[in-house]
């Protein structure tokens, strides 16, 4: 069985790279656009590959392993920030939007990259720090230099009140008040994030003009669209009214407070519907990093009577961190009715690897394809962190002078930062997993060892191998490219399974969340598919289950099946 899987997943992965190929056209039959059947992998550039053996990765270092994400199947690369940078916030503090930090490389290896890319039909995504800039950009400085500088109105330059105290009680996310005196003008300027990232003031429309030319300039070079970063916190009340405050202190020790009035305040959507039409310019995609609570607030950033953003991601996976069927298939039915196009991830640079927040310490290979299992065959777009494919884990600093984030070094020890989440990719099996001759910026973990490209490639039942297989057919089978998510069994307290419908044919997808053997039977008569040819497609059972009526899954087991009526 292994092997004809195996032979199946290899002709698959070369359909694969042809399936690539047609994502050229802008539109499908089924009036899908090119992002809607990409999918996008995430990109840490100092942590991807270094190519100049100086411990910290770079654009050349990307480059160099195209041909791996085009086996991988990956049709889109999100970077992040990769600008010139005091790296204060690690790149998400901008000192010039049109330009690529030295530590990266220049703006040659950046079109070189690009033209590398496209020859193998990967499309490269930026990230656009829009709420707030580097104190280091040009027009900050020149903000701060006088009251009557020509950029002064473009970040928040407010009085303090009486005694020295900040203008009102809103805290920074990163840490203390949200307000910086500045002596030189005897005024606070605001940063929801750290110090050194000043909010830019969205309500000057010089602001909003020059920050929507950068966008035109990357295009122009051939950049396919932004993730937006920290969109919620574009806009705050201009009358600067106190938050409530709520019992209790943060992990920082400031007073716990709701932010009703800095934090997705109604205009934001006005931004990004012009911001929008900007894109559409040029055929670009708009990810959204939108902490959206509910669907009606994931609704919003569709938009409503107007278009938005094509992809808000919603986070609410991120938010699960136990294996719970209950809270998947209610978490899915929601986003999958929200009337936009659904986007699915586990973890970014932000948030704590998949492998760990899932794994049982006993079964985490095994959990780890299980997850793919789900992310990559639901309707939407999946959006994989780097490593992720390999098993990566965190890699969490052990003590408070190792911490790379400042995060880390304030919230010590309650919060570690997120050094943990951004360690280097593991490439091989020798020194630094392969990543750089030198000490890199932050260590890789031990089970590197065995979790790497180079061991995985060649075990036929890595997890590596598995992503591969996976990614090959959601390129290549119509029901998982345009089918129908149809929950099946919603009772069912251990195992997730559904369908991916379209025309005569569906996908089966069925995942054992649970350390048990657990058998699963369908009644498939009300989607009319009763009695279907069922064909294995994937799975991690040997042998695999046949047919559909009742299926035995292992512990944390995967069987995906062509259904034909
Ligand atoms: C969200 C980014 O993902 C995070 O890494 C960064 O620290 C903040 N926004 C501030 O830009």
């Amino acid at each position: 069985m292994t092997t004809r899987l195996i032979s199946i997943s290899l002709a698959m992965a070369m359909a694969g790279s042809f399936a690539g190929a047609a994502q050229t056209k802008s539109v499908d039959a089924e009036g899908h656009q090119w992002w809607q059947h990409a999918v996008f992998y995430e990109i840490y550039p100092r942590s991807f590959a270094d190519s100049n053996n100086d411990g910290t990765g770079d654009l050349n270092g990307i480059t160099a392993k195209m041909d791996y994400l085009r086996q991988l199947g990956v049709d889109a690369i999100w970077i992040t920030p990769c600008f010139p940078s005091p790296q204060v916030d690690f790149g998400y503090d901008v000192s010039d939007y049109e330009d690529i930090d030295p530590v990266y490389g220049t703006l040659a290896d950046f079109d070189r990259l690009l033209a590398e890319g496209k020859k193998r039909n990967i499309r490269v995504i930026l990230d656009f720090v829009i709420n707030h800039t580097s104190d280091q950009h040009k027009w900050f400085l020149d903000s701060k230099s006088s009251k009557d500088s020509a950029h002064r109105d473009w970040y928040m330059w407010r009085d303090g009140k009486a005694g020295g105290q900040p203008p009102n009680n809103w805290v920074s996310t990163f840490g203390g008040s949200a307000w910086k005196f500045d002596p030189a003008t005897n005024q606070f300027y605001y940063h929801y994030f750290y110090a050194g990232q000043p909010d830019l003031n969205w309500r000057n429309p010089a602001v909003e003009k020059a920050m929507f030319d950068t966008n035109r300039w990357w295009y122009k070079r051939g950049v396919s669209g932004f993730r937006l970063d920290a969109v919620d916190t574009l806009f705050e009340r201009e009358d600067l009214k106190d938050n409530p405050v709520l019992p209790g202190t943060n992990k920082f020790g400031d007073p716990n407070t709701e932010e009703l009035y800095n934090k997705k305040l109604p205009e934001v959507h006005d931004v990004l519907s012009r911001l929008r039409a900007v894109a559409d310019e040029s055929d670009a995609v708009l990810i959204g990093e939108t902490w959206t609570k509910t669907i009606d607030e994931l609704k919003e950033y569709y938009g409503s009577g107007r278009k938005e953003l094509q992809m808000p991601m919603d986070f609410l996976f991120t938010n699960i961190n136990r294996l719970s069927p209950d809270e998947f298939r209610r978490q899915i039915a929601g986003v999958d009715s929200a009337g936009g196009w659904p986007v699915y991830l586990f973890s970014n640079h932000d948030i704590i690897r998949a492998y760990n927040r899932y794994g049982d310490g006993r079964h985490n290979d095994q959990i780890a394809k299980m997850m793919a299992g789900l992310y990559l065959t639901l309707r939407g777009t999946p959006i994989m962190y780097y490593g992720e494919e390999l098993g990566m884990e965190n890699n969490d600093p052990k003590r408070k002078e190792d911490v790379k984030d400042p995060i880390g070094r304030l919230g010590w020890p309650k919060d570690k930062g997120r050094d943990g989440q951004r360690t280097p990719m593991q490439w091989d099996s020798t020194a630094n997993a392969g990543f750089s001759a030198a000490t890199p910026w932050l260590p890789v973990p031990d089970s590197y060892k065995t979790h790497n490209v180079a061991t995985e490639d060649k075990d036929p039942d890595s997890i590596l191998n598995f992503y591969r297989r996976l990614l090959a057919l959601r390129h290549t089978d119509p029901a998982l490219l345009e089918g129908e998510y149809v929950a099946l069994n919603t009772n069912d307290p251990n195992v997730v399974s559904y369908l991916r419908s379209y025309k005569k044919e569906a996908v089966l997808v069925v995942l054992n969340m649970s350390a048990a053997d657990q058998t699963v039977s369908f009644d498939l008569a009300p989607q009319g598919f009763a009695g279907a040819k069922a064909t294995t497609l994937l799975t991690t059972m040997k042998p695999a289950p046949s047919g559909a009526a009742s299926v035995a899954l292992g512990p944390f087991g995967v069987y995906l099946a062509r259904l034909t009526k």
